[in-house]
C-alpha cells in the first residue's frame, strides 16, 4: 500500500504509545495464576489487543479451564484484574511514552496529520490523560460501542468514521497480530511495532525507530 494517500493515523495504545502492555500482563498473570493456568510468554503474546472478558475466556481455556466459573465468577475475575491494572496504570506519566512516539506525534501533528485512537482498552482516555497527551487525538474510538475484538476490522472502520477519512487514507498503528489482521481487514495501511509481526505493510523493530520520513520512502 502506498503512503502517499494518508491523511490520517489510528493508534492503538497499549505497547505502541505506552509502555502499558506489562501492566496488562503482570494483572492477567496474577489471574493465571489464581486459576491455574500456567502463564507462558505465548499466552502473554496472544492476549495483546485481545478485550478484557476475551482474554480472561483465552486464560481459561488454555488452562482448560473455561467450564468451570459461572458468568458471575467470570466477572469478577475480571474486575479484579482491572484493579489490579488501575493501581499500575495510577504511576503512569509522561515519561512512559515509549521512546520516539512523543516526537512522532509531534511531527505528524505540525504535518496536520489528523490523529484518533482504536484502543481496545476501556481505560485508555485515563492513561492519555496520565500521559498527557490527550489534546494530539480529535477522537477515542469507545470500545464499548463495539460488537466485536481485534481482530476484527470494526475498530480500525469506526477509527476511519472518526478521522472523517476513506479507510484508504487512514494508517493504523499496532503492536499485536491481532492488530495488524484488524486494521489489513479495514483496508488501511498497516504499521506493525515489533518483531515477528506477519502481514504488515510495514515493519518497525520498537517505537525508537518511527519516523515520518522513513514512512514517506514508501512513497
Ligand atoms: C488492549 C490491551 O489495548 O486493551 C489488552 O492490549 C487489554 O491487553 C485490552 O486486555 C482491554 O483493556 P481494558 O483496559 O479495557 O481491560
Ligand atoms: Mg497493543
Amino acid at each position: 500500500m502506498q503512503f502517499e494517500k494518508i491523511r490520517g493515523f489510528a493508534f492503538d495504545l497499549d505497547g505502541v504509545i505506552a509502555d502499558t502492555a506489562r501492566f496488562h500482563g503482570q494483572a492477567w498473570h496474577q489471574v493465571a495464576d489464581q486459576v491455574g493456568t500456567p502463564w507462558t510468554a505465548q499466552l502473554a503474546d496472544r492476549l495483546k489487543g485481545v478485550s478484557r472478558m476475551d482474554s480472561l475466556e483465552m486464560i481459561l481455556k488454555a488452562g482448560g479451564h473455561e467450564n468451570d466459573y459461572s458468568q458471575q465468577e467470570k466477572v469478577q475475575l475480571a474486575t479484579a484484574k482491572n484493579d489490579n491494572y488501575l493501581r499500575l496504570v495510577e504511576t503512569l506519566t509522561p515519561a512512559d511514552i515509549l521512546p520516539g512516539m512523543k516526537n512522532f506525534l509531534d511531527e505528524l501533528r505540525e504535518k496536520d496529520y489528523l490523529m484518533v485512537l482504536a484502543s481496545a482498552s476501556k481505560n485508555a482516555p485515563k492513561v492519555l490523560q496520565y500521559l498527557q497527551l490527550s489534546d494530539y487525538f480529535v477522537g477515542i474510538v469507545d470500545p464499548v460501542t463495539l460488537s466485536h475484538s481485534k481482530p476484527d476490522p470494526e475498530i480500525y472502520l469506526r477509527a476511519a468514521e472518526l478521522l472523517k477519512l476513506p479507510p484508504a487514507e487512514v494508517a493504523g498503528v499496532e503492536d499485536a497480530q491481532a492488530g495488524i489482521k484488524a486494521i489489513n481487514g479495514a483496508g488501511e495501511l498497516s504499521i506493525g511495532i515489533g518483531t515477528g509481526l506477519k502481514g504488515a505493510d510495514i515493519c518497525f523493530a520498537s517505537t525508537a525507530d518511527v519516523s515520518l520520513d522513513k514512512l514517506l520512502e514508501l512513497k
